[in-house]
């Protein structure tokens, strides 16, 4: 069989983000308004910091009004809520992304569900679940990663997935149900598998889609693949290489192993990760449009 399609994340979001981009100035021409993204970032952890940077230049690349606040480890949820009130009365303001984890002794419910449903671009609002669940989506926030995903898999396979077997590698809120939810909302068949799963890769070989959000280094092995599935790995996973201490990013799929055997399956890095900082620009476009009643 030929190799497998390299899908390139990069690419599509690059495209889809020149259209934002156009839209945005176009937003500004006819209506005056100018989308606006607010992140909120707490302590130091370094990954954290270079996302939260990508999201913030790709706001400003988009035309968007971008503000970042920066807070210290030991901020107190109190002074947390009450930033994001005043950041769900900021009419500049139409999207709010609390950069997650957050340190031990800030609760996160309590954060993500204190932003407003309309400002939440992330998509963790118990009001934007509910709607994602239930398939209404029209004026609902979904997260940004299994977004992404979606795009590409629909790029793929076509908008309806009838018929499809999808297994879901991942229970996360922030990944693994919500992905789940629009791969069902598509008509695919959809399993979701996790640590307490039997027999995981009998169940991925059964599969025309596989997403992995795991977190674990290359744990999806060519021979859990179905020839001719496609595969989208949302994991990033720094490890070793060699003695001097040097590491590399890698997924959560043994890539040349998955190239031999699906059609199409997504790099790390150059896969999902562009495509989540692009449906977040999306999104926040989305929610400016929203607010000022504009279809
Ligand atoms: N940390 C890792 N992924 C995400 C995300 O999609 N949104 C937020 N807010 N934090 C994250």
């Amino acid at each position: 069989m030929a190799q497998a399609t390299r899908i390139d994340g990069k690419a599509k979001a690059a495209e889809l983000s020149a259209a934002i981009t156009a839209e945005s100035a176009k937003l500004l021409k006819e209506h005056g308004l100018i989308p606006g993204l607010a992140v909120v970032i707490i302590g130091d952890d370094p990954a954290s910091q270079v996302y939260v940077r990508n999201k913030k230049r790709t706001a400003e690349a988009c035309g968007f009004y971008s503000v970042q606040h920066s807070l210290p480890a030991d901020v107190t949820e109190a002074d947390l809520l009450q930033l994001i009130d005043d950041l769900n009365r900021d009419i500049a303001v139409h999207g709010i992304l609390v950069q997650l984890p957050l340190p031990g002794h800030l609760d996160e419910q309590r954060i993500t569900q204190s932003i407003s449903p309309t400002k939440d671009v992330d998509g963790f609002h118990y009001i934007n679940i509910g709607k994602l669940t239930a398939s209404k989506t029209d004026d609902a926030f979904v997260p940004c990663t299994p977004a992404g995903c979606m795009l590409m898999i629909q790029d793929q396979l076509g908008r309806d997935l009838s018929g499809k077997s999808a297994v879901v590698i991942g229970r996360s809120n922030i990944v693994g149900k919500p992905m789940a939810s629009l791969l069902l909302a598509a008509n695919a068949t959809v399993t979701i598998t996790h640590s307490r799963t039997k027999d995981l890769p009998a169940v991925c070989r059964g599969a025309d889609i596989v997403v992995a959000a795991v977190g674990r280094a290359n744990m999806v092995k060519g021979n859990w693949i179905k020839p001719g599935a496609v595969i989208i790995d949302v994991g990033i996973n720094r490890i070793e290489v060699g003695g001097d201490s040097k590491s590399k990013l890698t997924g959560d799929v043994d890539y040349d192993e998955a190239l031999q055997v699906a059609s199409a399956l997504t790099p790390v890095p150059g896969g999902v990760g562009p495509m989540t900082i692009v449906m977040l620009m999306s999104n926040t476009l989305r929610a400016a449009k929203l607010a000022a009643g504009i279809r």
